[in-house]
C-alpha cells in the first residue's frame, strides 16, 4: 500500500514541489519562544526536510502545520538531527560502546535515543557512523566502532534495530542514517575532509562491509561523504551510490549529502559551478541536498536543459516519500507535547547508560592487582577530569549538558562513602603551562594511600574537524603524573578521551590504567564501581593503542607482508602498546581446546567451532570471545587475521560456558574481490581464538 500511496502522490506533484522534497534546510538554532514565528516564516511550506536543533515539539509542530496546511498537497516535513550517542541522555561515545562488545546493549541505548528524539520532534538521526577508522589522529574515530569492518557492521545493524525497531512509524522510533558513505575514515594522515586513497580491493573488503550489513538490517537512509575516493568524491560517486547501494544491494530509501558536500564538489575541482555540482551529485544518485542550495536553485533549469531527467527526479522523490510514509508522518505529522521530565533521563534509560558505560571501560593495566582498591582509607582524586562535566560527554553529544553529567569525583564520593576519605586537587588544567596546582596535588598524594589520577582530552579535541597531530596527552598532564609519583603512592590512571592515546610515558608511572572513554552522563558511578570492585571490568579494545604516534596507522588486521612481520623501526618497537582486543578482568578465564565439528568440510557442508571457557577466579565476570579466521594461501593477499564473530557471556566464578561460532563458509572463509565478487577457494584455513588455532581443510 505504501508504494501505491507514493505513486498517487507523485502523480499529483508539480516539478517545483518535487524539487523541494529533495532539499534539507535547518531550523531551531538559537531559537527562543519569541522568535518561533520568524523561524516558521523562513521555511518554505513544501520543503522536504529540516535539521532540527531544538528539543521543543512546539516549534516543530508550528512548522509542520505550515507544511500540512499551507502547502498544496500537505506533505509532512522529515526532521533530522545528529543524535550519535544519545539525544539528551548521553551514552558513551561509539568507540567506547564498541569496546563493550555488547550489541544488544547498544541496541537498547539506540532505542532510548529514538524515544527521546521522536518525543522531542525528531524523526531521523544521522547515525550510526560506521566509518572504519585506523588513524587515531582523525577526530572522528570517536564516532565510529573502531578499526574492524565486521565489528562496525554488527554495531551498525544493532543501532539500526535500536533506532527503527520493527516499525519506524511507532511513536518511539526514528529513521537511521548510515554515514559517511564512503571511505571517510581513510582521510589522509587523519586530517578531516581530505582525500582518501582506497584501492578497489580495500573499498570492498574493508569500507563497504559495514554498510552492506547496515543496509541488510534495514537502514532507511545513508549520508554521502565529503572525501573523494581515489579521485571520485563520495557525493558524486555513481559507482558507490547507484551501482553498489541501489542496484546490487537493492536499497530503496534515500541518500542525503553531508552538509554542503554538493557545493564542495567545486573545491574538489570536479564542478565549475554549483549548478554543475548539482548535476554530478544528482546523476550519481544523491537524492537530498543538505544545505548546499544546489538542487533548489538549479534543478528546474537543469531539467529544462535536459541535463537531469524527470524520470530520475521521480525516482528520487519516490525514495524520500517512501521513508516519510514508513515513518508514519502522513498519519502522525505532529509531536505530542510532553515535558522534558517525561522524555529524558527515565530510570531505565539511565540504567542502560550506566551499564553501557561500565561495559565500555577497559582495564588496560593492573600491576600487582592494585585494583580493586581494598583497605585504602585515604584516596587522593586529582586531575582536570575529576570535577569535569563537559569533557565526559564527548563530541556530537546531542542535547547533552554538562549539568546532566555525574562527575568522576562525585561518583567516587558515593562509592567510597563510609569506607575511605577522599581529598581532591585539580593539579593542572587540561592544557597550558600552569604548574601552580602541582604542589597542592602532591600534598594530597602524600596524604593518601592511593592516587586516582583523572586525565584526558577535552571533548572538542575529537569529533568533526578535530584532528590532532599527536595523540599523546598534553605535556602538562604528563608532568603532573610524574610529579605525583614523587609521593611514592600507587597511581590509578583514569583516562577520559575520544581516541586511542599514546601512553608510553604515562604507562610506566601508572600502576593501574582504566580507559573510560568519554562515558556520557552516567559513567562516574560505574567507574567508581570498577575501582571499588563492585563491578568487574569487561571491556576490550575495539581499536589498537599505538606505542607512539609515529606507528600510525597500526591495526590488527593488516595485510600479510613478504617478510612475514609488520616491519621494524630503528627507534621504537613495532608492536602497539595495547593491541586490539586487549582488556583485563578481576577474574581469570581459562580457555579449553578449540574444537571444530569437522576438520575437513565440503563447500556445501557445514562447520561450527566451540570453545569452553571456565572462570577459575573468585569473581563472576563477563568474557568476550573473539573468533578470527586466517587464510594462509589465497589468490589475493589477505589480512593476517580477520574477525568473523564475537560473543559475550556472563560466567560465574567456578562456572564453565561454551562459546560457539557457526561458520558461514562463504561469508567467513571467502573473500570479495575489487568488483565485489565473492570467492571461496578450497584449501587450508585457520580458526583462531586467543592463542589457539585450528586447521580446517575446505574441499570441493
Ligand atoms: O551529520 C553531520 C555529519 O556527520 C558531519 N557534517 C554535518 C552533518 C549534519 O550535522
Amino acid at each position: 500500500p505504501i508504494e501505491k500511496r507514493v505513486d498517487d502522490l507523485l502523480a499529483r506533484m508539480t516539478l517545483e514541489e518535487k524539487i523541494l522534497q529533495l532539499n534539507q534546510y535547518t531550523m531551531g538554532r538559537n531559537n527562543n519562544v519569541n522568535n518561533i514565528g520568524e523561524e516558521v516564516k523562513k521555511v518554505p511550506a513544501e520543503i522536504g526536510s529540516l535539521i532540527y536543533y531544538d528539543t521543543n515539539p512546539t516549534l516543530r509542530n508550528n512548522v509542520q502545520k505550515k507544511a500540512m496546511e499551507e502547502s498544496r498537497l500537505g506533505i509532512p516535513i522529515i526532521f533530522g538531527y545528529d543524535a550519535i550517542h544519545g539525544f539528551r541522555t548521553v551514552y558513551p561515545i561509539s568507540l567506547g560502546q564498541a569496546c563493550s562488545w555488547n550489541p544488544e546493549l547498544v541496541e537498547k541505548a539506540c532505542a532510548v535515543t529514538a524515544q527521546e528524539a521522536r518525543m522531542s520532534g525528531v524523526d531521523w538521526t544521522f547515525s550510526p557512523m560506521i566509518d572504519v577508522a585506523r588513524d587515531p589522529r582523525w577526530g572522528r574515530v570517536a564516532e565510529g566502532y573502531g578499526e574492524d569492518p565486521y565489528a562496525n557492521g554488527v554495531f551498525a545493524a544493532a543501532s539500526v534495530r535500536g533506532y527503527q525497531g520493527d516499525d519506524m512509524s511507532a511513536e518511539d522510533r526514528i529513521a537511521a542514517c548510515l554515514k559517511h558513505y564512503i571511505g571517510y575514515g581513510a582521510s589522509e594522515a587523519g586530517r578531516d575532509y581530505v582525500y582518501t586513497e582506497i584501492s578497489a580491493q580495500t573499498l570492498w573488503d574493508t569500507y563497504l562491509l559495514p554498510y552492506e550489513m547496515g543496509v541488510k538490517a534495514g537502514a532507511a537512509t545513508l549520508m554521502s561523504s565529503f572525501n573523494d575516493i581515489s579521485g571520485i568524491p563520495g557525493s558524486a560517486n555513481r559507482y558507490t551510490m547507484t551501482e553498489i547501494l541501489k542496484e546490487r544491494w537493492g536499497h530503496d530509501g534515500f541518500i542525503v549529502s553531508d552538509w554542503g558536500a554538493i557545493e564542495q564538489l567545486k573545491n574538489q575541482g570536479l564542478a565549475a559551478s554549483k549548478k554543475e555540482a548539482a548535476v554530478y551529485a544528482f546523476n550519481a544518485g544523491l537524492e537530498m541536498d543538505m544545505m548546499s542550495h544546489a538542487y533548489d536553485r538549479h534543478m528546474k533549469e537543469l531539467v529544462e536543459e535536459g541535463k537531469i531527467t524527470m524520470a530520475q527526479i521521480d525516482e528520487s522523490v519516490r525514495r524520500v516519500l517512501r521513508v516519510k510514509f514508513r515513518l508514519g508522518l502522513f498519519e502522525r505529522p505532529y509531536t505530542p507535547t510532553t515535558t522534558e521530565k517525561e522524555r529524558f533521563f527515565r530510570p531505565q534509560s539511565m540504567d542502560i547508560a550506566a551499564q553501557l558505560a561500565a561495559e565500555s571501560m577497559v582495564l588496560l593495566k593492573n600491576e600487582n592487582g592494585l585494583l580493586p582498591l581494598v583497605n585504602k582509607k585515604k584516596i587522593a582524586v586529582i586531575g582536570p577530569m575529576a570535577k569535569n562535566g563537559w569533557d565526559l560527554l564527548g563530541s556530537w553529544c546531542g542535547h547533552g549538558k554538562d549539568t546532566d553529567v555525574a562527575m568522576l569525583y562525585n561518583g567516587l564520593v558515593t562509592e567510597f562513602a563510609g569506607t575511605a576519605e577522599l581529598r581532591y586537587a585539580l593539579g593542572c588544567n587540561t592544557q597550558g603551562n600552569n604548574r601552580k596546582g602541582f604542589e597542592e596535588a602532591l600534598e594530597a598524594a602524600r596524604w593518601s594511600d592511593v592516587v586516582v589520577l583523572c586525565l584526558g582530552e577535552m571533548m572538542t579535541w575529537s569529533g568533526e574537524n578535530a584532528s590532532r597531530s599527536s595523540i599523546a596527552l598534553p605535556q602538562i598532564q604528563e608532568e603532573l603524573a610524574k610529579e605525583l609519583k614523587k609521593a611514592g603512592k600507587p597511581v590509578v590512571l583514569i583516562l577520559v578521551n575520544g581516541r586511542p592515546l599514546e601512553l608510553n610515558r604515562l604507562e610506566p608511572i601508572s600502576d593501574a590504567i582504566l580507559e573510560i572513554w568519554q562515558p556520557g552522563v552516567n559513567g562516574a558511578v560505574p567507574m567508581a564501581g570498577i575501582l571499588s570492585g563492585r563491578i568487574n571490568p569487561s571491556g576490550k579494545l575495539a581499536m589498537t593503542f599505538p606505542y607512539s604516534t609515529g606507528q600510525i596507522p597500526i591495526y590488527y588486521n593488516r595485510r600479510k607482508s613478504g617478510r612475514g612481520h609488520q616491519g621494524f623501526y630503528k627507534d621504537i618497537t613495532s608492536d602497539p602498546l595495547y593491541p586490539f582486543g586487549h582488556g583485563l578482568s578481576y577474574t581469570e578465564f581459562k580457555y579449553g581446546t578449540v574444537t571444530p565439528s569437522v576438520t575437513t568440510v565440503k563447500r556445501d557442508g557445514s562447520l561450527s567451532v566451540e570453545v569452553s571457557v571456565s572462570n577459575t577466579g573468585k569473581r563472576d565476570g563477563l568474557e568476550t570471545v573473539h573468533w578470527f579466521i586466517s587464510d594462509p594461501y589465497c589468490s589475493i593477499t589477505r589480512p593476517v587475521k580477520e574477525l568473523k564473530h564475537f560473543e559475550k557471556q556472563l560466567i560465574k566464578a567456578g562456572e564453565t560456558k561454551v562459546f560457539r561460532f557457526d561458520v558461514d563458509l562463504e561469508r567467513d572463509l571467502g573473500f570479495v574481490d575489487g568488483n565485489g565478487k565473492r570467492f571461496l577457494e578450497i584449501g587450508e584455513y585457520y580458526i583462531l581464538v586467543k592463542d589457539q588455532k585450528v586447521k580446517i581443510e575446505l574441499i570441493d
